[in-house]
């Protein structure tokens, strides 16, 4: 890692912001698990939950703070006594324990939702940060829609929280309201205005309610923000929160763009949108980046070939960097002769040319109808355009290994991506080698005709 880059500290809300996501709460074991997992990604804080919120949050709070003692373990608290109390004994027993304090300051939250005037806002917020930091010396302040929040009287409330012990701001756009110019803008604008703010650590919390999410903390990070609050899958309140594996991957994957790291252990991405997935019961979205089942399926023909030749072609960043097992190619319609071919070959069947062409046209027509053509199909295919009653023959016999696949094949699935089976022999990134490179410069031309 070069010397130039600075490191952010990753804030994991998964447990806390992203159980708040419908159809996401999770019980105390289920979430003492997720914070194992979130541990062994290497976030730096964990936002373990919101202990005033019931009692299984703030059971599940202590048990994961005395469980889990590498990252600074977290505890949400309204402004007011009784919630700072119940976090901080929630947090007590944790190794490195912070108490995370919000009150909300635009204007909208102060007349609706908490009906009080801004100086009572700013003798609030004053107040309740002092007492937190009476029982922790690691105190953090969200003014609650922040990005709906008079910068004036934002700058003067976290002024105010910094001088009663605050080391951490967290600036939310918790309807997520703003766009990347404007938050950089205004995080740049607190660190110019703000006294006090040489040790104060600046953070992003951004919603996803126009998709913005991730780009908004990126612009945030440029800005000068030095921690980013963010889930797994993005889950999170309404639309979710910035998706903690997108954040981490753009950094990797564009160190010139954004001259960042973070300790994240990639490898580790997979596993843990996986368990989170089981754990609530929510599905990935399909065409979820960095984790989605599709992030590295290919299934237009030009791309399967391209991937083939070589990954890099149409991935920017490998499977195996975030932990998905290997890459993926769907054989649907959009599919190529190439890709078809090197399937046929994973199923123990090896054809010339004109046995190709055969099998490519019924595999085309069938793609049409059904979709996605899985290997028991293929095999169908192969066993009926090859039937002794036909003229075309496979001019080399079913390798021994075809056996095993019929059987295995013909079992019904319910999946509707099986991953592709892996080869003899692959290349550095775990993607099948093509067998006869003489013949694929002829297939690529056919490919670009027959598989777009
Ligand atoms: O979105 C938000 O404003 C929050 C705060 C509690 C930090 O989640
Ligand atoms: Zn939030």
């Amino acid at each position: 890692m070069a010397s130039e880059q600075v490191r952010i500290t990753v804030f994991d809300t998964t447990l806390r912001d992203g159980e708040q996501s419908p159809g996401c709460s999770m019980n105390h074991q289920e979430k003492l698990r997720l914070a194992q997992q979130i541990d062994r990604l290497g976030a730096d804080v964990i936002e373990a939950g919101f202990p005033i919120a019931s009692e299984g949050d703030f059971e599940a709070v202590k048990a994961i703070a005395a469980v889990i003692r590498r990252p600074i373990i977290a505890g949400l608290a309204r402004a007011c006594r009784l919630d700072i109390e119940r976090a901080w004994e929630a947090l007590k027993d944790a190794a490195r324990p912070r108490i995370h304090v919000f009150l909300a300051t635009s204007d909208i939250h102060l007349k609706y939702k908490l009906r009080i005037t801004r100086e009572e806002c700013l003798a609030q917020a004053r107040e309740s940060v002092a007492f937190a930091k009476s029982l922790c010396d690691d105190v953090e302040f969200s003014p609650e829609d922040a990005t709906r929040t008079d910068p004036e009287f934002l700058c003067q409330v976290l002024e105010a929280v910094v001088e009663t012990g605050a080391t951490t701001l967290n600036i939310p756009d918790t309807v997520g309201y703003t766009v990347p110019a404007e938050f950089g803008g205004l995080i740049a604008t607190i660190r110019r205005r703000l006294r006090g703010i040489g040790n104060i650590t600046i953070s992003a919390h951004c919603h996803n309610d126009l998709g913005m999410a991730v780009a908004n903390t990126m612009a945030a990070i440029d800005a000068g923000a030095r921690q980013v609050e963010c889930t797994i899958n993005g889950i999170g309140e309404r639309a979710g929160n910035a998706a903690l594996e997108e954040i981490v991957m753009a950094m990797r994957v564009r160190p010139d763009r954004y001259p960042y790291y973070t300790a994240i252990a990639g490898e580790h991405l997979f596993a843990a949108s996986q368990t989170l997935s089981e754990i609530t019961g929510v599905p990935v979205q399909p065409n979820k980046a960095v984790t989605g089942r599709n992030a590295f399926a290919h299934e237009a023909g030009i791309h399967q070939d391209g991937v083939l030749k070589n990954p890099l072609t149409y991935e920017i960043m490998t499977p195996q960097s975030v932990g998905v097992p290997d890459s993926k190619l769907v054989l649907g319609k959009h599919s190529g002769r190439h890709a078809l071919a090197i399937r046929c070959e994973q199923l123990g069947y090896q054809f010339d040319r004109r046995a190709l062409d055969d099998i490519y046209r019924r595999f085309v027509r069938l793609a049409d109808k059904i979709k996605h053509v899985e290997d028991h199909h293929l095999l169908e295919l192969i066993r009926d355009t090859h039937k002794p009653a036909t003229s075309a023959t496979p001019l080399f016999e079913p390798l021994r290994s075809a056996v095993a696949a019929t059987a295995a094949a013909s079992a019904p699935s319910n999946e509707s991506h099986r991953p592709f089976p892996m080869a003899q022999e692959t290349n550095a990134f775990g993607v099948p080698l093509p067998v006869a490179a003489d013949h694929h410069h002829d297939q690529q031309q056919e490919d670009y005709l027959w598989g777009v």
